[in-house]
């Protein structure tokens, strides 16, 4: 039988807690297993950043990125990996790049999606260049702010058309607001989307592959509460329209990897930020739901490295749209996108790898998640970015919330792989 290591290159930035967490776990499953007609061990290490010749092989058949959406260096370069390499990434770069939010919020409205009524402005300002002059004066059209006010109706939020971490986001109760806004706005151009006010719940549905963790969100909360720990406060029907939305926007834009925020109101989930790929993955701000993340991540990077899952290059659309087209009711299109969602992250042989070759996964992270190697790893990322006097409340908190996922979690393990 052909032996083959299968390669992950762990991309990373800032990030402290989760590596160590992937890391350790990966090593401890002492994986050796049989793939079609290979006996497949693993090898997992950090990508480094150093000048590269484009024609030079690449030795990872998966990374798991981090960096694509701001380090251009690591971007390129898993870019000439994928095209003449044939890497598999984690969320492709190409349509990470050019899909920014304001995109994803029209090809979801294309698909039938209740967006909230979302517009752009042109920038308040602008860097001067040598045709701005001219090609103002022609074509920019006066516009009477108060008059898109009135249109969109009060509340309404302002935030930058490509999104990036609540700077700049702005909610706008009345004209004088939107002038306030509108004139601090700068260079930036922005969206204007109204709001789904009141809502009667507040969603993160976090997605890696065919998995995904609904939790409940508190936007007022300090950074370490905003995840809230509650599970199952939704009905079924509710969880599943928001993993089949979840399933058809990453599918679409080919982000493995992606966080999509819903709101509810009056019955109807309105999703309002969903270009996250990559997003939020440290202990700090995810606690309880950390090991999920943990076990999450490791079940597809090992069945997208010992598989040798294909990147898929282009977006390929049709489909999609297909359905969007059809006499169908919107229950049943998106039912229809799930299903084409689940045919390209083959949901099917993806739950049947992990029955078959990673049932210890459970209770080795049970295990894990318990041990001083966690809790050392907490207290160097707390150490990282709190003030020293808070350092040991911090530790202690992260690390309780993680107990507490062991007690009501992690001893039951994953049931949809069992
Ligand atoms: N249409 C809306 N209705 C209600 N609340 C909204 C709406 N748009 C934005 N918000 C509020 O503003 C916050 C930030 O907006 P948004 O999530 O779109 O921007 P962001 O910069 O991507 O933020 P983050 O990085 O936290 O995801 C949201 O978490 C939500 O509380
Ligand atoms: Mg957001």
């Amino acid at each position: 039988m052909p032996n083959r290591t299968a390669r992950i290159g762990l991309s990373l930035g800032a990030d402290i807690c989760w590596p160590i967490a992937y890391e350790t776990l990966l090593d401890r499953l002492n994986l050796d297993i049989k793939v079609g007609r290979d006996r497949v061990t693993f090898d997992c290490d950090r990508v480094t950043i150093e000048p590269f010749d484009l024609r030079q092989p690449v030795k990872y058949d998966v990374v798991i990125d981090r960096l694509t959406h701001w380090y251009s260096v690591s971007r390129e370069w898993i870019k000439k990996a994928i095209v003449l390499n044939d890497l598999y990434v984690y969320n492709n770069p190409w349509s990470l790049q050019s899909n920014e939010k304001h995109t994803s919020y029209a090809a979801m409205m294309r698909l039938g999606l209740a967006i909230p009524e979302t517009w752009m402005l042109p920038p308040k300002a602008y860097d001067p260049s040598e045709d701005l002059e001219p090609t103002l004066r022609k074509y920019a059209r006066m516009f009477d702010l108060n008059e898109i006010g009135d249109k969109i109706g009060y509340p309404f939020f302002m935030k930058p058309y490509h999104g990036g971490g609540w700077k700049g986001v702005t909610k706008i109760s009345d004209a004088a607001d939107l002038h306030r806004a509108y004139d601090a706005s700068g260079t930036e151009v922005m969206n204007l989307q109204k709001a789904v006010l009141p809502y009667e719940h507040f969603v993160r549905c976090v997605g890696l592959g065919p998995q995904f963790r609904i939790v409940n969100y508190d936007p007022t909360a300090p950074l370490h509460d905003r995840y809230r720990m509650e599970t199952d406060f939704l009905p079924e029907a509710d969880q599943k329209t928001l993993i089949d939305t979840a399933l058809t926007i990453n599918t679409f834009f080919g982000w493995d990897f992606n966080s999509c925020e819903s709101l509810l109101k009056d019955g109807v989930w309105h999703p309002i930020d969903f270009a996250n790929a990559c997003p939020d993955s440290q202990v700090t701000s995810l606690h309880y739901h950390f090991p999920w993340l943990i076990k999450a991540n490791l079940r597809w990077s090992i069945y997208c490295a010992a598989t040798d899952r294909k990147m898929r290059k282009n977006m390929d659309w049709e489909p999609f749209i297909k359905i969007a087209d059809s006499d169908r009711s919107q229950d049943e299109k998106l039912a229809e996108y799930a299903k084409i969602a689940h045919k390209r992250l083959e949901t099917d042989k993806f739950r049947d790898f992990n029955r078959k070759h990673l049932s210890h996964l459970d209770e080795l992270a049970y295990d894990f998640f318990g041990s001083e190697t966690l809790r050392d790893s907490i207290h160097q990322k707390v150490s990282a970015i709190f003030p020293a006097h808070e350092i040991g409340e911090f530790t202690e908190l992260f690390w309780n919330r993680i107990q507490d996922w062991r007690e009501r979690e992690g001893k039951h393990g994953d049931q949809e792989f069992h």
